[in-house]
């Protein structure tokens, strides 16, 4: 973890042999090699440890790929109707819902797509077990617990910082809470290593032990950083193994970023070369509207192109916001207009979190396979999807 919350894998791999003048600007491009890279770790873990490993939609929703994660993961996490539809529909296998604050009008479409359903808090499994429990289909019931063991080093990514609304506190957990319930879902960690998940569950252990018995599962949420090169999985295999044996329990684990780590690029273009105190390069890729976590993390991406040191730009984007800075970049060369750049890592986190804000066009997406050198162009957008989310 650097001092700024979302850390860079910003691995470039193949990608230094993609020639981003393929695709149009700005543009998604994933290797598909990289996610079944990513997918066949996973695979092993879960077939080492017997963990059940579901995608989290929320990081990476790239549903081009949907049966190639079906090949390797046992389902889909969602985090409300939509992702559930989207994990059942295109994905298939298990989808398990959790969201902080479940609607009536949802329930039963959330009912009708989802194995397991997991409420946030007591009064939200008040509200809606009965319905559960009475569905034609088995559905487990399952409760999000905060640990209340702090991980995180940002207050804004820990689940366990104070007052936090998710999860309903560990310390409070009774019989009466725990009743109807088949499972416990806890997810405190960010990008992390094994150590953290660890030590959050010894932290746990003794206070959920008395339950075991009436539940069937332990959902370990996500947060894991099992693809990365430094992760201990042989720590995290005798790790389920273990509670696997000690609780009679099936253990689930629901990484997002670990699925799409160093398998994404975003490209864009440089449009102007400004000088103020400093020299300036505007591109059409836009933090705020293609990757809002580089202001929201906030995190600095790597970009393909910087070295230590040489000639210095801070590249921003099109938009009127001010702080639409992607961050300050050294490279070799002078930049000129119509250059290519490109920032690593973009799979996860930013695809399914750009906006049209100031009407700036969406990046298209690709989908390219560093084994082969195919490529194709999966989704271009264009004005009607500005238009669409408006009225
Ligand atoms: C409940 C839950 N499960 C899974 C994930 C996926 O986490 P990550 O992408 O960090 O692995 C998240 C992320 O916020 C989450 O909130």
């Amino acid at each position: 973890m650097t001092e700024m919350m979302k850390t860079q894998a910003g691995d470039a791999g193949a990608f230094r042999d993609f020639d981003p003048g393929r695709v149009p600007s700005p543009c998604f491009v994933v290797d598909k090699a990289a996610v079944e890279r990513n997918l066949s770790i996973l695979k092993d873990v879960s077939d080492r440890s017997g963990a059940r490993i579901l995608a989290a939609l929320k990081a990476f929703s790239f549903f081009e790929l949907a049966p190639l994660v079906r090949d390797y993961l046992h389902g889909t996490c969602a985090s409300g109707l939509y992702e559930a539809k989207l994990g059942h529909s295109h994905y298939g296998g298990e989808v398990t819902t959790f969201c902080a604050g479940y609607k009536d009008s949802d329930m039963e479409a959330i009912l009708e797509l989802s194995d397991h359903v997991i409420f946030n808090s007591p009064s939200q499994k008040e509200r809606f077990i009965g319905q559960l429990k009475a569905h034609p289909r088995s559905i487990h019931a399952g409760l999000r617990i905060n640990p209340e063991h702090s991980e995180g080093e940002v207050a804004k990514y820990d689940p366990c910082a104070p007052c936090s609304r998710l999860g309903f506190p560990v310390s409070q957990l009774t019989a009466d809470i725990m009743e109807g319930l088949e499972g416990l879902h806890m997810h405190t960690l960010c990008e992390q290593e094994f150590e953290p998940l660890k030590r959050t569950w010894d932290s746990v252990k003794e206070k959920l032990a008395p339950y075991f018995g009436q539940l069937k599962w332990l959902n370990f949420g996500g947060g894991h950083h099992i693809t990365r090169s430094d992760y201990d999985r042989e720590a995290l295999i005798a790790f389920i193994r273990d509670i696997r044996e000690e609780t009679g329990l099936d253990v689930y684990l629901e990484p997002g970023e670990a699925v799409a780590l160093d398998a994404g690029i975003l490209i864009g273009e440089v449009l102007d070369l400004p000088r103020n105190g400093m020299d300036l390069a505007i591109t059409d890729i836009s933090a705020t509207c293609h990757m809002p976590d580089v202001i929201e993390a906030p995190y600095r991406p790597q970009m393909m192109q910087e070295v230590e040191e040489g000639h210095l730009y801070r590249f921003g984007g099109p938009s009127c916001l001010a702080g639409d800075v992607i961050g300050d970049y050294a490279l070799a060369e002078p930049l000129r207009v119509g250059d290519r750049i490109v920032f690593l890592d973009q799979g996860h986190y930013s695809m399914v979190k750009t906006n049209t804000f100031n009407g700036v066009p969406l990046p298209a997406i690709a989908l390219w396979d560093s084994r082969t050198d195919d490529l194709k162009m999966v989704r271009e957008f264009g004005y009607e999807d500005f238009l669409n989310r408006l009225s």
